[in-house]
């Protein structure tokens, strides 16, 4: 059985003292520390959720939508250790609603890893439509930034926030063009985490941006040069690294700096 926090309307209240009270005995399990991470339904989402599972951590993961994912199939094989929450991150009511069930709840790492590509990585900034590219850039710039401005108050001043960014998102390193639309997208990531760094100055907390490398994924395709299994305990340990370092860094998996 895997937890369910969010409480769907018309279940009675039996059902509602039920979810409370697991909720309950979830915190009291709790281990080595907790992470919420946005977009764990599949991907490198739900693999750093079972590699914070394998290291005693609590996770509470969200999925969009109401279909079965693999992270559900996590919380079965890791019962009491997984919440699945409900997120879509470009529907600002459900981010509002997810803060609300998430109430008086504290996470020591709030990790937003939800993205998407353009559905065809060949077309161009002069062959996108409009409603395409409105689409990643709110999925992957505007989105994450609303979950970390919704959700920073239940990271505590020893806690981390952290962003799935790319090694695309690097201006600096852009030498070859292609793949414009994502690439963009990430770029506008990066910069409206240094605003969000630069307003928030004097926090004790951690502030990360991840470049985790070509790593064959939906997104990331059959061709990358990495797999999951090989690459996910790094992205981990980087992110653990990272904690109690305050100020916004851009690394990749081997935790070296990525240029802006
Ligand atoms: N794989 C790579 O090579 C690579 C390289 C650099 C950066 N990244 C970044 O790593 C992150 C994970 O990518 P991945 O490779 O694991 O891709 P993936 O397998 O396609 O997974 C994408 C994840 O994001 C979620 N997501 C997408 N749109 C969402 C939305 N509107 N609201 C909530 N969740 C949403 C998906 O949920 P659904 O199941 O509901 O669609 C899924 O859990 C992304 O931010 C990506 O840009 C990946």
């Amino acid at each position: 059985m895997h937890l369910v926090q969010h409480i769907p309307d018309g279940q009675t209240e039996a059902h509602q003292r039920k979810a409370i009270e697991s909720v309950s005995l979830f915190r009291i399990r709790s281990r080595s520390g907790s992470i919420l991470i946005v977009g764990a339904s599949r991907g490198l989402g739900c693999a750093m959720a079972a590699e914070f599972l394998k290291r005693k951590w609590e996770v509470v993961g969200t999925v969009r939508g109401s279909a079965r994912t693999d992270l559900h199939d996590l919380a079965d094989e890791h019962q009491g250790q997984v919440e699945v929450e409900c997120l879509d991150i470009t529907d600002p009511d459900q981010i509002a609603a997810l803060r609300s069930r998430l109430s008086g709840r504290s996470f020591d790492i709030l990790f937003v890893n939800a993205g998407t590509g353009n559905k065809n990585r060949h077309e161009s900034l002069a062959e996108v439509s409009t409603e395409e590219f409105v689409r990643v850039m709110v999925t992957n710039a505007l989105g994450p930034m609303r979950v970390v401005e919704a959700l920073q108050t239940l990271v505590p001043a020893k806690g981390l926030i952290g962003v799935m960014s790319s090694g695309q998102g690097s201006i600096a390193n852009n030498e070859k063009g292609r793949n414009d639309v994502y690439r963009g997208t990430k770029a506008a990531l990066n910069m409206y985490m240094r605003s969000y760094a630069a307003r928030h100055a004097g926090d004790r907390r951690a502030l990360l941006l991840m470049a985790p490398g070509w790593i064959r994924t939906e997104l990331g395709g059959p061709d990358a040069p990495f797999g999951i299994e090989e690459t996910v305990p790094d992205i981990v340990n980087v992110v653990m690294s990272k904690r109690g370092r305050p100020g916004l860094e851009f690394l990749d998996r081997m935790g070296k700096t990525v240029p802006w």
